[in-house]
């Protein structure tokens, strides 16, 4: 699904976020990310999204080399992959309803079928009731529940999480957990960024560790 080989992402001003980093993800694998502030997690999920580009190194998303994607493919490509980020991204003159419809209207699913999608992804993050709401109105937890929503509305392939539960309290970070791995179990892959170990203790799955730049091992 996911093939990293020998990348290095040097941001401007030189700083090397990532050293010839190399890393296979498989379909269907659970991928907790973590390591220390800085070490290049949000940086490896931008590679993998084709928000960032390489400097050196492929990246390999289902086949396709998204380092070199030019930039009129990247909304076809995103379509499928649920981008759950730390900018949030959300339209503030929306409602939370038309946030989490907008996925479904770009792929062309419209009418009751698509409402019905909305309304149950707002309940699986516990926004239902806050549908009519803006999301200037929602506070931090909730705006971030919000994203979630709308990452998994469209049912993608591969999910790519950056710290999804860290403004959550412990009962909405173990519901998030509990969506995420019944996506999992049904096939989806998913790439979540932790520094929440009691977290991948819970939900198991494989643990890649970043430091500096580079896998530990
Ligand atoms: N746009 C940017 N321009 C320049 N340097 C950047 C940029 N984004 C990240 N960096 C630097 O790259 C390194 C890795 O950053 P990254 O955001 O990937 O770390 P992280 O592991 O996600 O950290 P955190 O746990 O704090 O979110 C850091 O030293 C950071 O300062
Ligand atoms: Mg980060």
């Amino acid at each position: 699904m996911i093939e990293i080989s020998d990348v290095t992402k040097r941001y401007p001003g030189g700083h090397e976020a990532l050293c010839s980093l190399s890393l296979a993800i498989g379909q269907g694998e659970l991928v907790f990310l973590t390591g220390h502030s800085g070490a290049g997690k949000s940086t490896l999920l931008k590679l993998i999204a084709a928000i960032e580009r390489p400097t050196s190194g492929h990246v390999i998303v289902k086949g396709q080399n998204v380092g070199r994607m030019r930039r009129a493919a990247l909304p076809f490509f995103r379509r499928n992959i649920g981008l759950i980020f730390q900018d949030h991204k959300l339209l503030y003159d929306r409602s939370v309803f038309d946030n989490v419809l907008l996925p479904l209207h770009i792929q062309g699913l419209t009418g009751s079928g698509a409402f019905k999608r909305v309304r149950a992804a707002l309940d699986k993050v516990g926004l239902l009731k806050k549908e009519r709401a803006r999301p200037i109105t929602l506070s931090g937890g909730e705006q971030q529940r919000l994203c979630i929503a709308r990452a998994i509305v469209s049912r993608p392939a591969l999910v790519l999480a950056d710290e999804p539960t860290a403004n959550l309290d412990e009962a909405y970070a173990r519901d998030i957990m509990d969506m995420f791995r019944a996506f999992n179990e049904v096939g989806v892959t998913l790439l979540i960024s932790t520094h929440d170990h009691d977290l991948i203790r819970r939900y198991g799955g494989r643990n890649v560790q970043l430091a500096h730049g580079r896998l530990m091992t």
